[in-house]
């Protein structure tokens, strides 16, 4: 049996983490998610984003990024026959470290206010829902 191991995102990964986020309840996908997309984020963001493979499947993904102020995680996700292996936290951790050895002490995630396994997930490792924002978008 393989163990899972967690190594940095890499483009070549995109078909089958597009796969995982593709499936997984809980994931807001958008044109934003586009491969040449994520080719510019993992370039600009170069060495923060993670997977968990277990032999040559893909069990996990995250991408992490810094504005160079504030940290920011998208898209964890974790395949349903891994979930509650302490995966999600092992992503979501190895992301802020490197964020703190980038120099970022906080970091923020977005959540869907109907995405209750994910909040639920997010409190028990610490994080806090912030009651006094909004998120405001606009298409440019
Ligand atoms: C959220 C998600 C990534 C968690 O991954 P996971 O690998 O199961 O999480 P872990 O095993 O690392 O759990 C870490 C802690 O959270 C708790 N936890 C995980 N899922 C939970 C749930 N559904 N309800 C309550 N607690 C939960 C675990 O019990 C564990 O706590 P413990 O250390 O006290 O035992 C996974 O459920 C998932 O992919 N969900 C769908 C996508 C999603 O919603 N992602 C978040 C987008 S913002």
């Amino acid at each position: 049996m393989h163990d899972v191991y967690i190594r940095n995102m890499e483009i070549a990964d995109y078909d089958l983490v597009i796969d995982l986020w593709k499936s997984t309840e809980g994931i807001g996908l958008s044109e934003a998610d586009s491969k040449e997309n994520i080719r510019f984020f993992l370039e600009r963001n170069h060495g923060f984003s993670l997977v968990a493979l277990k032999g040559n499947k893909l069990v996990g993904a995250v991408l992490a990024g810094h504005d160079g102020r504030r940290g920011y995680l998208h898209h964890l996700a974790v395949r349903r026959e891994h979930r509650k292996e302490g995966l999600g936290r092992r992503l979501a951790d190895g992301c802020l470290e490197k964020l703190k050895l980038a120099g970022i002490d906080k970091c923020h995630i977005f959540v869907f206010r109907e995405n209750s396994v994910g909040k639920e997930f997010w409190s028990k490792i610490g994080w806090l829902i912030r009651g006094d924002l909004h998120i405001m978008s606009k298409h440019i």
